[in-house]
């Protein structure tokens, strides 16, 4: 394990993947989506995905991963089944198609705090401009994979782990501050029954779908980042625990960004169904009303947090096919590093475009049945996390429950957590691996394509 590197410490390792699993999706999607999907009624549906099928996924993954020291590729060949390699190389593009864009993302919550520090609170209205602005859009995207290629080139302790300990208890604080703030304003109480009221007579298959997508890539799953995170985790971990710890920081951490959001929102008369826009435009105004001192310290400290949490997911995402590349092909990690992130900003271009810059990528594609067209950037998100993650995910539990068995994860789990046998956790995990989350995993991801793509309507 010496030559891979690995974590230090316990926490050390809780503490990178929770990180890695709270970044944009968090509060930058997780307010949008719900805004989009109705409400309440998907935030309870988002909340039953992750407890029940995605929690046995990261249990998975990261026991995988622990068990073979390798890469999401390497590691169904270390087990002895080269033909499930494909499930790694699945998660690998998965990987670098979230990670072009998402770093797009994360270039405009670095703009902003650049914003926030000039004590430009009316960005908020100009947000489609400045999205356009490529020069700009441009710069902050490579400053980001810059920045991220540097930490993975660090490797693992030194960098990822370092980083995480700091930032993320800084972050739950300032939230925490600024929900209080949210709900001293006017119309808060209709943000918070928007968002705690489930009405549901809108859990409709999109609403599933979307939660279900919403799930995965929130807990960094279905792709083997927690695969390429377990293997470096030492045998003393255990690793439900670890789990439970990070299921509860990324949804605890989302839950407080959607309680913050919609007293915001609702209090400006903004429209809930503002898509990936909602944060950027709502939250300046909400910072200018702070008065230009305050508004300027956590407008600005807000934006450079939101940015260190991109950072930590971003570095998630390029350390999978960065893993694989080292592992595979051999190649020295800071060449490896610097290839992969090259490429993955080049393919992050169209993204940037995407946003009424070109009309091409703004118009990409009009799906079968579909009123309006869908740009770029939205596409790779919706081939990303909608069916990427769910059909990943489906598969590393099929895998794991019937071609590596479960006898054997179960005693890859043990290592660390000895009286683990006969608990009623085992139960649930076996059951959920064997039946619940393939075919649900498998069903939604059917309907998705078929729904999504081809206009075809099942239900
Ligand atoms: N979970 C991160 C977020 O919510 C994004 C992310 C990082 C991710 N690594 C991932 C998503 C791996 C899917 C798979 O911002």
């Amino acid at each position: 394990m010496a030559s891979r590197g690995g974590f230090n410490s316990r926490i050390g390792f809780i503490a990178a993947a929770a990180c890695s699993a709270v970044g944009l999706g968090n509060i930058w999607k997780f307010p949008f989506e719900v805004g989009n999907g109705g409400g309440a009624a998907f935030v309870v549906i988002y909340l039953a995905f992750a407890f029940l099928l995605c929690f046995p996924v990261m249990v998975t993954e990261i026991a995988i991963g622990r068990k073979t020291q390798k890469n999401p590729v390497g590691a169904f060949t270390a087990l002895g089944h080269k033909n499930w390699r494909f499930i790694g190389i699945l998660g690998v593009l998965a990987g670098i198609f979230i990670l072009s864009f998402y770093n797009v993302v994360a270039g405009w919550a670095f703009g902003y705090f650049v914003e926030m520090i000039r004590g430009n609170f009316a960005i908020g209205a100009h947000f489609s401009d400045f999205i356009t602005n490529i020069i700009k859009v441009g710069g902050y995207g490579i400053v980001f994979m810059a920045a991220t290629a540097m930490i993975v080139s660090k490797g693992i302790s030194g960098g990822i782990e370092k980083a995480s300990k700091i930032l993320m208890p800084t972050l739950i604080i300032m939230m925490l501050g600024l929900v209080a703030y949210s709900f001293t304003l006017p119309n808060a109480g209709k943000g918070i029954q928007f968002y705690l009221l489930p009405d549901f007579s809108k859990i409709t298959l999109p609403v599933m779908y979307r939660a279900l997508g919403q799930a995965f890539f929130s807990l960094s799953l279905g792709m083997g980042a927690l695969i390429t995170y377990g293997s470096y985790v030492s045998k003393r971990e255990n690793i439900i625990t670890s789990a439970v710890y990070i299921t509860l920081a990324d949804v605890g951490i989302a839950f407080l960004a959607g309680l913050m959001m919609f007293p915001f929102v609702f209090s400006q008369g903004i429209p809930p169904t503002g898509g990936p826009g909602l944060i950027f435009v709502t939250l300046p105004g909400i910072f200018g009303s702070l008065g230009s001192t305050l508004g300027v310290i956590i407008g600005s400290a807000f934006f450079l947090l939101l940015s260190f949490a991109a950072l930590t997911s971003t570095v998630s995402l390029l350390e999978v096919p960065v893993s694989y590349v080292v592992d595979e092909i051999k190649i020295k990690r800071k060449v490896a590093v610097w290839l992969v992130a090259g490429l993955v900003f080049i393919l992050g271009i169209p993204s940037m475009l995407a946003n009424g810059y070109s009309d091409f990528f703004t118009h990409f594609i009009t799906y079968i049945g579909a009123e309006k067209a869908t740009d770029f950037m939205t596409f790779i998100s919706h081939v990303a996390n909608e069916t990427f993650l769910p059909l990943g995910g489906a598969l590393i539990v099929f895998f794991a429950a019937y071609i590596w068995k479960k006898e054997n994860l179960n005693k890859e789990i043990e290592e660390g957590f000895p009286g683990f046998k006969g608990t009623i956790i085992e139960r649930y995990i076996d059951f959920a691996i064997s039946y619940l989350a393939p075919l649900v995993l498998f069903s939604i991801f059917i309907l998705t394509v078929l729904d999504r793509f081809f206009g075809v309507h099942v239900f």
